[in-house]
């Protein structure tokens, strides 16, 4: 192969890890080529996860507010009626614009898009399949593997994509059901189940532990879980699907206690699985290079490095967060550190949000971690309850809360619950990349009134000095 068809990198994957990638490779300068099998660019993320379902959450939450709030407020309307079908066109306009926009980046920064599967072959080498079946090999000084993840299917529940659906399905549905199950309480299940229960559905969360969403500071999650179930969530904790029959009548699940015991049934129209995701590694062609994956399938990296000289990985596909935004700080460090810069990702300031309403946004560690970890710890916590902008919002569930070092004041973790909080978890994103303390934020000025008062009187608070009420 002649030398101008050797690529500094090729990138296999176009999600947020991969077309990040793509877009850092092509400003410093490298030879870069992508290659992504769906025929469209921007992954799980633009495709069939983060954007169409935050359009959706948009669209039912305005569907909701005018059902039940603008008359309370003197705005009288007739009774919104729901048009599914313009719905999910207005959601699909949105994603095709965004992955047009990949598209274009890929352009603007010189970068070659191969359409068609990728497979590793061998040390510097990348076949690609199109559709067609014509196979094309790239050489590669590096290959950054960035393909993802899928749905974790649950034994005994075959997805049928129509009355047992995973997140994608559920993103497509063509009518609202009267009723669905969602098997798992984390973000997919209650992001989702929120989308229907707000266009008319029953919905019935199972949740195999005795909480909902693990891996959330826990005073959150309960304050979290009350919330939902005022709205109308059902919760069914500490209990396990076994089995799903569909039939004419609906989805029939049989559910027993997580820790075993007499089985009940539960029948729905829908059935929404979202236990959670596991990296997408199939057919890439990892043996080649003599890469194994861990047991649950991910591809052991140090500093995005494999096992394999010249083969890095990134996002879903390797440990940490199942993010997009993790994705592309990956995407941007691995890239960095291929171009000889140093490259960097402190996981510990990635922050989680829940889109539902209200919102739950936190970085850092959970109030259960920092105890564990056995360093003294001081909180600050406030309500937007009393907060002036929740009030005349009329939008005053949740709370902020801070937890720092009781010696140092660093700030280890904030954990919050209101409206638009993901709106408001990157100030204190910056605040803990400088290492800052709760003072610092409790002594810079905000906007009054804003929602974002509520996160400065929070970190206030530590020092017990919060002063609206
Ligand atoms: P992916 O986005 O999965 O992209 C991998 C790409 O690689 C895919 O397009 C795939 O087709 C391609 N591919 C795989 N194998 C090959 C191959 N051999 N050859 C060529 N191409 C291949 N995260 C957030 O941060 N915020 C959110 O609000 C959010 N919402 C979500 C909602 C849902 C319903 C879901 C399912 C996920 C959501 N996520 C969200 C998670 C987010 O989508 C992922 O963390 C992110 O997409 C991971 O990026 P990635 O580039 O690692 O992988
Ligand atoms: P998740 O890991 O968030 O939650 C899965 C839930 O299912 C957990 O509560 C788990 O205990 C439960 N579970 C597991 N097995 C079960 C079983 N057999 N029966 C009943 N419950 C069971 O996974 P989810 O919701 O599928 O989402 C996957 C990932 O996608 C998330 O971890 C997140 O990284 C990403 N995501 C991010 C979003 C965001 O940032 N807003 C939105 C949606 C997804």
């Amino acid at each position: 192969m002649a030398e101008d068809s050797i690529f500094d990198v090729v990138i296999i994957g176009g999600g947020p890890g991969g077309y990040n990638a793509a877009v850092r490779a092509g400003q410093l300068g490298l030879k870069t080529a992508i290659v992504e099998s769906r025929g469209v660019l921007g992954g799980t993320c633009l495709n069939v996860g983060c954007m169409p379902s935050k359009a959706l959450l948009h669209a039912s939450e305005l569907f909701e507010t005018a059902g039940h709030e603008f008359a309370n407020i003197g705005i009288e309307v007739p009774a919104p009626k729901l048009n599914l079908v313009q719905m999910m066109k207005a959601k699909q306009d949105s994603v095709t614009a965004l992955t047009k926009g990949v598209e274009f980046l890929m352009k603007k920064n010189k970068v070659t898009y191969f359409v068609g599967r990728g497979t590793i072959a061998g040390a510097g080498k990348v076949t690609v399949t199109g559709n067609d079946g014509a196979v094309q090999t790239l050489s590669a000084k590096n290959i950054v593997i960035a393909t993802g993840s899928e749905p974790t299917p649950l034994p005994g529940v075959d997805v049928d994509q129509k009355q047992i659906v995973d997140s994608t399905g559920a993103l497509s549905l063509s009518a609202v059901p009267k009723s669905m199950v969602v098997v798992g309480a984390g973000i997919i299940g209650l992001e989702l189940g929120s989308v229907w229960r707000r266009l008319g559905a029953q919905v019935t969360v199972v949740e195999f532990l005795d909480r909902i969403t693990p891996g959330m500071d826990t005073e959150t999650a309960t304050a979290f879980q009350k919330t939902l179930t005022k709205q109308g969530f059902a919760f069914k904790l500490g209990t396990k699907v076994t089995a799903a029959k569909p039939g004419a009548k609906g989805v029939e699940l049989t559910l027993e206690p997580a820790a075993g015991g007499a089985q009940e049934k539960l029948t729905a129209d829908v059935v929404l699985v979202a236990i959670g995701r596991r990296p997408y590694t199939k057919g890439l062609g990892l043996e080649s290079v003599g890469i194994a994956t861990d047991p649950r399938g991910f591809i052991p990296t140090s500093h995005f490095k494999t096992q394999a000289p010249g083969v890095w990985a990134i996002g879903d596909v390797i440990l940490g967060p199942m993010l997009a935004h993790k994705a592309e700080e990956d995407a941007v460090a691995c890239i960095e550190l291929i171009a000889g810069k140093a490259g960097h990702v402190d996981y510990n300031l990635v922050p989680s949000v829940v889109y539902t309403f209200p919102e739950v946004a936190w970085v850092g560690q959970t109030e259960e971690q920092v105890k564990a970890s056995g360093v003294a710890y001081k909180t600050g916590k406030f309500p937007f309850m009393a907060n002036s902008r929740a009030k005349i919002n009329h939008e005053t569930d949740g709370f902020v809360k801070f937890i720092a070092d009781a010696k140092t004041d660093k700030v280890l973790g904030v954990h919050m619950i209101g409206p638009q909080v993901g709106e408001m978890v990157g100030e204190v994103c910056v605040l803990m990349a400088f290492g800052g303390a709760s003072e610092d934020l409790a002594r810079t000025c905000h906007p009054h009134p804003t929602r974002s008062e509520a996160v400065r009187q929070a970190a206030m608070g530590v020092e017990n000095w919060t002063m609206q009420a």
